[in-house]
């Protein structure tokens, strides 16, 4: 495994002795999910998902999206949630290896954003992939409905056929009436992976590998993540060791973890994981809260308050090791600015020495933190990150106790919307 988790600045709030004590508790949480015995078993077929996916279906994943791509302009993928965010975090974190512009519909209610989007896109040969693993989500499903009328504009049903792909659940909801009705291509979502765990599978492989994404190294990174993942060993186990981090954190009253980035092209990562920690953990009353900050932008401020502030959070630094493609800054002959000491040397080394002395500086102000250090912007590197953290929270699930595969608390603003709709 080529990611790194450093806890150095841990020291004083959780020990090796803690960790220890810990142990039974984790081996226990191991078990329930490796034998299929804890809470939502039913939904945890993404635990083997990498090692059970077969090379000739990720052949025909990578063939099928090189055709719609020499026939398309441009993608538009239309999803929310788990059918979306993990899309776009990959496209921002592998933007070197996009082939398509690939544009996003369905993750909000914006009428404004959508009027702009579709006028800009007249006149292009769009490909549209439509991802609703429940097939009947609102924003999707009025998205479609509205892009579909743009696309009947242009195009014949049989055109169409070609131009709209659905991934849906293969066994019921109305995107599959829709998909089968109209003769639209479909691919199926596992029916036993929850939205948030859905990247690796067809509802994120497709549209990415329609983009020219490198999903069979984006799989390999995330097997690789799987086998080291997978071993009860606290020593060799990064999952579990930053589970059982921020259970303990958590215990001592710590109840925000931080993600903070020192790249940008990291803030829809950051994004994911909010998604995948906030909808695991925050039930039955219990739950760190997730939140993300992009640095060295929010040092200018909310970095005031993780430095002053309520001491009720701590921090993990998301970082590239090798972000490659980078500037080199210039010799100044006059040197007004006295920047001449990076002169020569690329902008990353200031920005890991910007890193070093906030972690170094937030640790002294009261926050613990910890360094999760991935190695490049590479898909091997994203496909082990995905894995990693889908396996953090799933062992800190089951610590907390709660079923970190079931999200019953979505549906509460969806019956109220749907009242005031009159939708039955
Ligand atoms: O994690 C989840 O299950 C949710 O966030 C879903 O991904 C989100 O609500 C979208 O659901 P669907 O794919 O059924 O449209």
């Amino acid at each position: 495994m080529d990611i790194q988790l450093d806890r150095a600045n841990l020291k004083g709030y959780v020990s090796e002795k803690d960790y220890k004590a810990l142990l039974p508790a984790i081996q226990k949480a191991h078990n329930d999910l490796e034998n299929k015995t804890g809470k939502g078993a039913a939904f945890t077929g993404w635990l083997d998902l990498p090692s059970r996916m077969e090379d000739s279906f990720l052949d025909e994943l990578v063939e099928f999206g090189k055709e719609v791509r020499e026939n398309s302009d441009c993608l538009m993928s239309i999803g929310i949630g788990g059918s979306y965010v993990g899309i776009h975090a990959t496209l921002e974190f592998l933007i070197a290896e996009q082939k398509l512009p690939v544009h996003f519909a369905g993750q909000d209610l914006s009428s404004n954003y959508l009027y702009y989007l579709l006028k800009g896109l007249e006149n292009k040969r769009i490909t549209v992939v439509v991802i609703s693993k429940s097939g009947t989500t609102a924003e999707p499903a009025l998205a479609f409905r509205i892009i579909k009328k743009f696309m009947q504009e242009q195009y014949s049903a049989e055109e169409l056929k070609k131009r709209i792909i659905c991934i849906t659940d293969p066994r019921e909801g109305a995107l599959r009436a829709i998909a089968r009705k109209a003769g639209y291509r479909m691919f199926p979502i596992d029916p036993d992976i929850g939205g948030r765990f859905s990247v690796l599978t067809a509802a994120g492989l497709v549209p990415l590998a329609i983009a020219g994404i490198d999903i069979k190294r984006l799989i390999e990174g995330a097997r690789a993540a799987q086998r080291y993942c997978s071993r009860m060993d606290m020593e060799a186990n990064i999952a579990y060791q930053y589970a059982a981090a921020r259970f303990l954190l958590y215990k001592q009253g710590k109840t925000i973890e931080v993600l903070s980035t020192f790249y940008q092209r990291l803030a829809l990562v950051e994004e994911w994981w909010k998604q995948l920690f906030g909808e695991s953990e925050g039930k039955d009353g219990k739950g760190l809260f997730p939140t993300s900050l992009s640095f060295t932008t929010d040092l200018h401020s909310m970095g005031q308050l993780i430095q002053e502030g309520r001491r009720n959070m701590f921090e993990t630094f998301l970082l590239i090791d090798q972000p490659g493609h980078g500037v080199t800054v210039p010799e100044d002959k006059d040197n007004l600015d006295n920047f001449n000491c990076v002169a020569g040397k690329d902008l990353d080394h200031v920005n890991k020495q910007a890193c070093r002395a906030t972690a170094a500086a937030h640790y002294e102000g009261g926050v613990p933190n910890m360094t999760i250090t991935v190695p490049r912007f590479d898909a091997y590197s994203l496909g082990q990150l995905f894995y990693f953290f889908e396996k953090a929270v799933a062992i800190k699930g089951y610590l907390l106790g709660v079923n970190p595969f079931d999200q019953p608390g979505v549906e509460a603003y969806k019956k109220k919307m749907f009242e005031l709709l009159g939708r039955k």
